[in-house]
Protein backbone atom coordinates (compact mmCIF):
# COMPACT_ATOMS: atom_id res chain seq x y z
CA UNK A 1 0.00 0.00 0.00
CA UNK A 2 1.27 3.38 -0.88
CA UNK A 3 1.80 5.63 2.16
CA UNK A 4 0.29 8.82 2.36
CA UNK A 5 1.68 12.21 2.04
CA UNK A 6 2.58 13.63 5.55
CA UNK A 7 1.52 16.96 4.60
CA UNK A 8 -2.11 17.97 5.86
CA UNK A 9 -5.23 18.34 3.68
CA UNK A 10 -6.32 22.23 3.57
CA UNK A 11 -9.46 22.47 5.36
CA UNK A 12 -11.96 25.02 4.02
CA UNK A 13 -15.55 25.33 4.26
CA UNK A 14 -17.17 23.74 1.22
CA UNK A 15 -17.62 25.68 -1.95
CA UNK A 16 -20.86 27.13 -3.72
CA UNK A 17 -23.24 24.22 -3.73
CA UNK A 18 -26.07 23.69 -6.22
CA UNK A 19 -29.06 21.58 -5.34
CA UNK A 20 -30.38 18.58 -6.42
CA UNK A 21 -33.06 19.43 -8.56
CA UNK A 22 -30.53 22.48 -10.51
CA UNK A 23 -27.62 19.86 -10.97
CA UNK A 24 -30.62 17.24 -12.37
CA UNK A 25 -32.13 19.66 -14.48
CA UNK A 26 -28.34 20.48 -16.07
CA UNK A 27 -27.49 16.99 -15.96
CA UNK A 28 -30.37 15.55 -18.07
CA UNK A 29 -30.96 19.12 -20.17
CA UNK A 30 -27.49 19.19 -21.59
CA UNK A 31 -24.50 17.47 -22.81
CA UNK A 32 -22.14 19.54 -20.70
CA UNK A 33 -22.28 16.79 -17.82
CA UNK A 34 -20.40 14.40 -19.23
CA UNK A 35 -17.80 16.90 -21.31
CA UNK A 36 -17.13 18.67 -18.09
CA UNK A 37 -16.52 15.37 -16.03
CA UNK A 38 -14.10 14.66 -19.27
CA UNK A 39 -12.31 17.32 -18.67
CA UNK A 40 -12.09 17.43 -14.74
CA UNK A 41 -14.38 20.15 -14.17
CA UNK A 42 -17.34 19.90 -11.89
CA UNK A 43 -20.55 21.57 -12.98
CA UNK A 44 -20.37 24.74 -10.20
CA UNK A 45 -16.44 24.68 -11.45
CA UNK A 46 -14.72 23.58 -8.18
CA UNK A 47 -11.64 20.86 -8.65
CA UNK A 48 -9.23 20.73 -11.14
CA UNK A 49 -7.61 16.95 -11.82
CA UNK A 50 -4.55 15.51 -13.49
CA UNK A 51 -5.52 12.51 -15.43
CA UNK A 52 -4.70 8.82 -14.45
CA UNK A 53 -3.58 10.11 -10.81
CA UNK A 54 -3.17 7.21 -9.01
CA UNK A 55 -2.60 7.73 -5.07
CA UNK A 56 -2.95 10.20 -2.75
CA UNK A 57 -2.92 13.92 -4.34
CA UNK A 58 -0.04 16.40 -3.36
CA UNK A 59 -1.62 18.39 -0.62
CA UNK A 60 -0.65 21.97 1.02
CA UNK A 61 -1.23 22.60 4.85
CA UNK A 62 -3.58 25.55 6.29
CA UNK A 63 -3.02 28.52 5.48
CA UNK A 64 -1.08 30.72 7.61
CA UNK A 65 -3.13 32.77 10.69
CA UNK A 66 -6.26 30.25 9.57
CA UNK A 67 -8.44 28.92 11.86
CA UNK A 68 -11.64 26.49 12.38
CA UNK A 69 -14.70 27.97 13.17
CA UNK A 70 -16.57 26.73 15.97
CA UNK A 71 -20.42 25.33 15.22
CA UNK A 72 -20.13 24.15 11.59
CA UNK A 73 -18.12 21.03 10.38
CA UNK A 74 -15.12 21.97 8.38
CA UNK A 75 -15.11 20.36 5.01
CA UNK A 76 -12.52 19.49 3.03
CA UNK A 77 -12.90 21.29 -0.70
CA UNK A 78 -12.94 18.33 -3.20
CA UNK A 79 -10.14 19.85 -5.24
CA UNK A 80 -8.03 18.85 -1.26
CA UNK A 81 -9.61 15.54 -0.31
CA UNK A 82 -7.18 13.05 -0.31
CA UNK A 83 -7.37 10.38 -2.93
CA UNK A 84 -6.59 6.58 -3.06
CA UNK A 85 -6.78 4.62 -6.00
CA UNK A 86 -5.61 1.44 -6.42
CA UNK A 87 -5.85 1.48 -10.73
CA UNK A 88 -6.66 4.19 -13.05
CA UNK A 89 -9.56 6.23 -12.94
CA UNK A 90 -11.72 5.28 -15.29
CA UNK A 91 -13.38 7.72 -17.66
CA UNK A 92 -17.37 6.81 -17.58
CA UNK A 93 -19.91 8.14 -19.90
CA UNK A 94 -22.89 8.39 -17.74
CA UNK A 95 -25.66 8.61 -20.23
CA UNK A 96 -23.97 4.48 -21.01
CA UNK A 97 -23.82 3.67 -17.49
CA UNK A 98 -26.08 1.23 -15.20
CA UNK A 99 -25.91 0.43 -12.00
CA UNK A 100 -27.06 -3.19 -11.63
CA UNK A 101 -28.85 -4.69 -8.24
CA UNK A 102 -28.60 -8.34 -8.53
CA UNK A 103 -27.59 -11.78 -6.91
CA UNK A 104 -30.24 -12.93 -3.91
CA UNK A 105 -33.07 -10.31 -4.50
CA UNK A 106 -36.22 -11.05 -5.14
CA UNK A 107 -36.73 -8.87 -8.42
CA UNK A 108 -32.79 -7.82 -10.24
CA UNK A 109 -32.51 -4.06 -10.65
CA UNK A 110 -31.04 -2.06 -13.26
CA UNK A 111 -31.08 1.76 -12.88
CA UNK A 112 -29.73 4.63 -15.18
CA UNK A 113 -28.26 7.84 -14.35
CA UNK A 114 -31.14 9.49 -14.44
CA UNK A 115 -32.98 7.01 -12.13
CA UNK A 116 -30.36 7.80 -9.68
CA UNK A 117 -30.49 11.23 -9.83
CA UNK A 118 -34.34 11.61 -9.48
CA UNK A 119 -34.78 8.45 -5.93
CA UNK A 120 -35.10 10.29 -2.93
CA UNK A 121 -31.81 10.97 -1.21
CA UNK A 122 -29.80 12.23 1.93
CA UNK A 123 -27.22 14.57 2.47
CA UNK A 124 -24.60 13.82 5.25
CA UNK A 125 -21.21 15.44 6.64
CA UNK A 126 -19.21 12.15 6.48
CA UNK A 127 -15.80 11.55 7.71
CA UNK A 128 -13.34 9.04 5.40
CA UNK A 129 -9.87 7.84 6.55
CA UNK A 130 -8.10 5.26 4.60
CA UNK A 131 -7.24 2.36 6.71
CA UNK A 132 -3.62 3.13 5.73
CA UNK A 133 -3.78 6.33 6.92
CA UNK A 134 -0.16 7.01 9.14
CA UNK A 135 -0.72 8.78 12.16
CA UNK A 136 -1.66 12.32 11.52
CA UNK A 137 -1.50 11.81 7.63
CA UNK A 138 -3.09 13.40 4.76
CA UNK A 139 -5.32 10.32 4.13
CA UNK A 140 -8.79 11.41 6.04
CA UNK A 141 -11.33 14.20 5.04
CA UNK A 142 -14.37 15.33 5.63
CA UNK A 143 -17.32 16.10 2.75
CA UNK A 144 -21.00 16.52 2.41
CA UNK A 145 -22.51 13.83 0.67
CA UNK A 146 -25.80 13.48 -1.35
CA UNK A 147 -27.06 10.02 -2.55
CA UNK A 148 -29.64 7.34 -2.02
CA UNK A 149 -29.93 4.99 1.19
CA UNK A 150 -29.06 1.76 -0.03
CA UNK A 151 -31.26 -0.07 2.59
CA UNK A 152 -34.04 1.65 0.20
CA UNK A 153 -32.38 0.29 -3.15
CA UNK A 154 -32.28 -3.21 -1.54
CA UNK A 155 -35.86 -2.95 0.09
CA UNK A 156 -36.98 -2.26 -3.65
CA UNK A 157 -35.29 -5.20 -5.22
CA UNK A 158 -36.17 -7.21 -2.38
CA UNK A 159 -33.75 -9.36 -0.09
CA UNK A 160 -33.86 -12.86 -0.80
CA UNK A 161 -33.51 -14.85 2.76
CA UNK A 162 -30.82 -16.09 4.03
CA UNK A 163 -28.59 -13.08 2.26
CA UNK A 164 -25.80 -11.90 4.45
CA UNK A 165 -23.15 -10.19 2.68
CA UNK A 166 -23.60 -7.08 0.22
CA UNK A 167 -21.00 -6.76 -2.45
CA UNK A 168 -20.07 -3.35 -4.25
CA UNK A 169 -18.36 -3.69 -7.98
CA UNK A 170 -16.35 -1.15 -9.10
CA UNK A 171 -15.60 -0.55 -12.71
CA UNK A 172 -11.50 0.13 -12.49
CA UNK A 173 -9.40 -3.16 -13.41
CA UNK A 174 -5.18 -3.20 -13.62
CA UNK A 175 -2.83 -5.28 -12.52
CA UNK A 176 0.79 -4.22 -10.46
CA UNK A 177 1.53 -3.45 -6.99
CA UNK A 178 1.00 -7.70 -6.49
CA UNK A 179 -2.47 -7.76 -8.00
CA UNK A 180 -3.54 -10.87 -10.42
CA UNK A 181 -4.43 -9.92 -13.88
CA UNK A 182 -7.86 -8.78 -14.67
CA UNK A 183 -8.97 -8.38 -11.06
CA UNK A 184 -11.51 -5.27 -10.62
CA UNK A 185 -11.91 -3.56 -7.11
CA UNK A 186 -14.82 -4.94 -5.10
CA UNK A 187 -15.70 -5.00 -1.75
CA UNK A 188 -18.34 -6.55 0.82
CA UNK A 189 -19.56 -5.72 3.98
CA UNK A 190 -22.37 -7.08 5.92
CA UNK A 191 -25.99 -6.96 4.73
CA UNK A 192 -26.60 -5.30 8.55
CA UNK A 193 -24.84 -2.36 7.49
CA UNK A 194 -25.89 -2.16 4.39
CA UNK A 195 -29.46 -1.64 6.11
CA UNK A 196 -28.34 1.13 8.29
CA UNK A 197 -29.64 4.33 7.17
CA UNK A 198 -25.67 6.17 7.30
CA UNK A 199 -24.70 3.30 4.55
CA UNK A 200 -25.34 5.53 0.82
CA UNK A 201 -24.94 5.38 -2.46
CA UNK A 202 -23.36 9.17 -3.31
CA UNK A 203 -23.22 10.69 -6.33
CA UNK A 204 -22.53 14.57 -4.82
CA UNK A 205 -19.98 15.28 -3.04
CA UNK A 206 -19.68 18.59 -1.59
CA UNK A 207 -23.17 20.06 -4.30
CA UNK A 208 -21.14 18.89 -7.31
CA UNK A 209 -21.32 15.80 -9.20
CA UNK A 210 -18.84 13.09 -7.83
CA UNK A 211 -15.58 14.10 -9.32
CA UNK A 212 -13.78 11.67 -11.39
CA UNK A 213 -11.07 10.66 -8.65
CA UNK A 214 -13.85 10.45 -6.38
CA UNK A 215 -16.43 7.82 -8.26
CA UNK A 216 -18.63 9.33 -10.78
CA UNK A 217 -21.05 8.98 -11.39
CA UNK A 218 -21.70 6.53 -7.82
CA UNK A 219 -19.45 5.59 -5.22
CA UNK A 220 -20.90 3.52 -2.16
CA UNK A 221 -20.83 5.65 1.40
CA UNK A 222 -19.50 3.51 4.23
CA UNK A 223 -20.43 5.86 6.96
CA UNK A 224 -17.76 5.27 10.43
CA UNK A 225 -15.44 2.35 8.27
CA UNK A 226 -12.47 2.81 6.71
CA UNK A 227 -12.73 4.48 3.16
CA UNK A 228 -11.83 0.41 1.52
CA UNK A 229 -15.42 -0.35 1.91
CA UNK A 230 -16.90 3.17 0.03
CA UNK A 231 -16.22 1.46 -3.42
CA UNK A 232 -16.39 4.11 -6.59
CA UNK A 233 -17.60 3.67 -10.30
CA UNK A 234 -20.21 1.51 -8.86
CA UNK A 235 -21.14 -0.88 -11.85
CA UNK A 236 -22.91 -3.92 -9.77
CA UNK A 237 -24.22 -4.42 -6.03
CA UNK A 238 -24.44 -8.34 -5.62
CA UNK A 239 -26.14 -9.95 -2.65
CA UNK A 240 -24.76 -13.36 -1.02
CA UNK A 241 -25.36 -15.63 1.34
CA UNK A 242 -21.25 -16.57 0.92
CA UNK A 243 -18.33 -14.73 2.40
CA UNK A 244 -16.82 -12.75 -0.37
CA UNK A 245 -13.62 -14.52 -1.96
CA UNK A 246 -12.33 -11.05 -3.96
CA UNK A 247 -8.44 -10.26 -3.62
CA UNK A 248 -8.96 -6.78 -2.11
CA UNK A 249 -11.09 -8.57 -0.07
CA UNK A 250 -9.03 -11.21 1.39
CA UNK A 251 -5.53 -10.07 0.48
CA UNK A 252 -5.54 -6.70 1.37
CA UNK A 253 -7.44 -4.73 4.49
CA UNK A 254 -6.68 -7.81 6.91
CA UNK A 255 -5.26 -7.26 10.28
CA UNK A 256 -2.32 -9.67 10.55
CA UNK A 257 -1.66 -11.39 13.83
CA UNK A 258 1.94 -12.84 14.81
CA UNK A 259 0.35 -15.87 15.43
CA UNK A 260 -0.91 -16.21 11.99
CA UNK A 261 -4.57 -14.99 12.27
CA UNK A 262 -6.24 -12.42 10.84
CA UNK A 263 -9.64 -10.24 10.71
CA UNK A 264 -10.86 -7.73 8.57
CA UNK A 265 -10.21 -4.28 8.83
CA UNK A 266 -13.70 -2.38 9.28
CA UNK A 267 -14.91 0.74 11.48
CA UNK A 268 -13.23 3.04 12.02
CA UNK A 269 -10.77 3.69 15.51
CA UNK A 270 -10.32 6.29 17.20
CA UNK A 271 -7.89 9.11 16.06
CA UNK A 272 -6.74 13.00 15.80
CA UNK A 273 -4.44 15.05 14.36
CA UNK A 274 -2.24 18.52 14.28
CA UNK A 275 -3.90 21.16 12.11
CA UNK A 276 -1.90 23.98 13.07
CA UNK A 277 1.35 24.46 13.83
CA UNK A 278 2.67 21.64 11.47
CA UNK A 279 5.53 19.33 12.20
CA UNK A 280 8.93 21.57 11.65
CA UNK A 281 6.85 24.70 11.81
CA UNK A 282 8.96 27.94 13.93
CA UNK A 283 6.37 29.89 16.39
CA UNK A 284 6.98 33.22 16.82
CA UNK A 285 3.86 34.60 19.40
CA UNK A 286 4.39 33.83 23.18
CA UNK A 287 0.33 32.58 23.05
CA UNK A 288 -0.79 30.13 20.12
CA UNK A 289 -3.68 28.61 19.51
CA UNK A 290 -3.24 24.82 18.66
CA UNK A 291 -5.89 23.08 16.33
CA UNK A 292 -7.14 19.72 15.00
CA UNK A 293 -9.26 17.42 14.56
CA UNK A 294 -10.38 13.84 16.33
CA UNK A 295 -12.93 11.66 14.95
CA UNK A 296 -14.18 8.11 15.95
CA UNK A 297 -15.65 6.20 13.39
CA UNK A 298 -19.42 5.29 14.25
CA UNK A 299 -18.72 6.56 17.73
CA UNK A 300 -18.37 9.98 19.32
CA UNK A 301 -15.19 11.88 20.79
CA UNK A 302 -15.53 12.23 24.28
CA UNK A 303 -11.92 13.74 24.66
CA UNK A 304 -8.97 15.17 23.29
CA UNK A 305 -5.87 16.17 25.44
CA UNK A 306 -2.64 16.72 24.52
CA UNK A 307 0.85 16.21 26.22
CA UNK A 308 3.81 18.33 26.08
CA UNK A 309 7.88 17.19 25.44
CA UNK A 310 7.08 13.98 26.02
CA UNK A 311 6.29 13.68 29.93
CA UNK A 312 3.73 15.11 32.03
CA UNK A 313 0.30 15.09 32.65
CA UNK A 314 -2.25 14.83 29.55
CA UNK A 315 -4.14 18.48 28.84
CA UNK A 316 -7.07 18.66 28.04
CA UNK A 317 -8.39 20.55 24.95
CA UNK A 318 -11.27 22.36 24.39
CA UNK A 319 -14.06 20.17 21.49
CA UNK A 320 -14.99 23.52 18.57
CA UNK A 321 -18.57 21.45 18.24
CA UNK A 322 -20.94 18.75 19.74
CA UNK A 323 -19.45 15.77 18.88
CA UNK A 324 -21.19 13.42 16.26
CA UNK A 325 -21.06 9.61 14.66
CA UNK A 326 -19.28 9.44 11.60
CA UNK A 327 -17.85 13.10 11.36
CA UNK A 328 -14.78 14.53 12.61
CA UNK A 329 -15.04 17.22 15.59
CA UNK A 330 -12.31 20.68 15.61
CA UNK A 331 -10.72 20.95 18.60
CA UNK A 332 -8.33 23.68 20.27
CA UNK A 333 -6.10 24.12 23.10
CA UNK A 334 -4.48 27.79 23.69
CA UNK A 335 -0.84 27.43 24.36
CA UNK A 336 0.38 30.34 26.48
CA UNK A 337 3.66 31.23 27.52
CA UNK A 338 5.63 28.44 25.75
CA UNK A 339 8.69 28.77 26.53
CA UNK A 340 11.49 29.26 23.66
CA UNK A 341 13.16 26.47 22.10
CA UNK A 342 12.55 23.08 20.66
CA UNK A 343 9.22 21.34 21.88
CA UNK A 344 7.37 17.86 20.93
CA UNK A 345 3.57 17.93 21.12
CA UNK A 346 1.31 14.73 21.08
CA UNK A 347 -2.07 14.71 20.39
CA UNK A 348 -4.79 12.02 22.22
CA UNK A 349 -7.92 11.10 21.56
CA UNK A 350 -11.18 8.97 23.61
CA UNK A 351 -13.95 7.96 22.39
CA UNK A 352 -17.61 7.73 24.11
CA UNK A 353 -16.77 3.60 25.05
CA UNK A 354 -13.55 4.74 26.53
CA UNK A 355 -11.17 3.91 24.18
CA UNK A 356 -8.24 5.63 23.47
CA UNK A 357 -5.27 5.66 21.00
CA UNK A 358 -3.06 3.48 22.06
CA UNK A 359 0.29 5.26 23.03
CA UNK A 360 2.14 2.91 20.93
CA UNK A 361 1.32 0.31 17.88
CA UNK A 362 -0.05 -3.07 18.79
CA UNK A 363 2.97 -5.27 18.79
CA UNK A 364 1.10 -7.94 18.00
CA UNK A 365 0.12 -6.48 14.55
CA UNK A 366 1.97 -7.66 11.72
CA UNK A 367 -0.06 -5.17 9.06
CA UNK A 368 0.32 -1.81 8.21
CA UNK A 369 -3.54 -0.66 8.55
CA UNK A 370 -5.41 1.13 11.21
CA UNK A 371 -2.17 3.24 12.23
CA UNK A 372 -3.62 5.62 15.22
CA UNK A 373 -0.90 5.93 18.18
CA UNK A 374 -0.52 9.49 18.49
CA UNK A 375 -0.02 11.96 16.34
CA UNK A 376 3.38 13.61 16.91
CA UNK A 377 4.96 17.09 15.78
CA UNK A 378 8.13 18.39 16.63
CA UNK A 379 8.23 22.61 16.54
CA UNK A 380 10.27 25.89 17.76
CA UNK A 381 9.16 28.67 19.31
CA UNK A 382 11.36 31.56 18.62
CA UNK A 383 10.52 34.90 21.09
N1 LIG B 1 -13.07 2.10 -5.08
C1 LIG B 1 -12.55 1.65 -6.22
N2 LIG B 1 -13.38 1.26 -7.21
N3 LIG B 1 -11.20 1.56 -6.40
C2 LIG B 1 -10.31 1.94 -5.42
O1 LIG B 1 -9.10 1.87 -5.61
N4 LIG B 1 -10.05 2.76 -3.13
C3 LIG B 1 -10.69 2.65 -1.81
C4 LIG B 1 -12.06 3.35 -1.80
N5 LIG B 1 -12.83 2.95 -2.94
C5 LIG B 1 -10.85 2.39 -4.19
C6 LIG B 1 -12.26 2.48 -4.08
C7 LIG B 1 -9.89 3.20 -0.75
S1 LIG B 1 -8.60 2.23 -0.22
C8 LIG B 1 -10.19 4.38 -0.13
S2 LIG B 1 -9.35 4.90 1.24
C9 LIG B 1 -11.25 5.25 -0.64
O2 LIG B 1 -11.83 4.74 -1.84
C10 LIG B 1 -10.71 6.62 -0.93
O3 LIG B 1 -11.72 7.43 -1.46
P1 LIG B 1 -11.30 8.81 -2.11
O4 LIG B 1 -10.22 8.56 -3.11
O5 LIG B 1 -12.55 9.39 -2.69
O6 LIG B 1 -10.78 9.66 -0.96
Amino acid sequence: MQSFDEKDARTRRAARTIGRREFLRAALASTGLAAAHLSGETLSGIGHFAPGLIGLRSLTGPSEGSTISANTSAVTSNADFFIRNHFTTPRINEEKWTLEVGGMVEKPVKLSYSDILLASSERRHVTLECAGNLSGGAGVSTALWSGLPLASLLKDAGVRPGATTVIFHGADTGEGDGVPAGTHFARAIPLEKAMDPTTLLAYEMNGAPLPPEHGFPLRALVSGWYGMDSVKWLTRIELSQESFQGYFQQERYVALKSNGGHEPVTRMRINSKFLRPLNDEEIRSKAYRIEGFAWAGERKVARVELRFDGGGAWQPAVLGEEPAAMLWTPWSYEWSMPRAGEHSIEVRATDDAGNSQPLVRDPDRKDDYELNSPHRISIKVVL
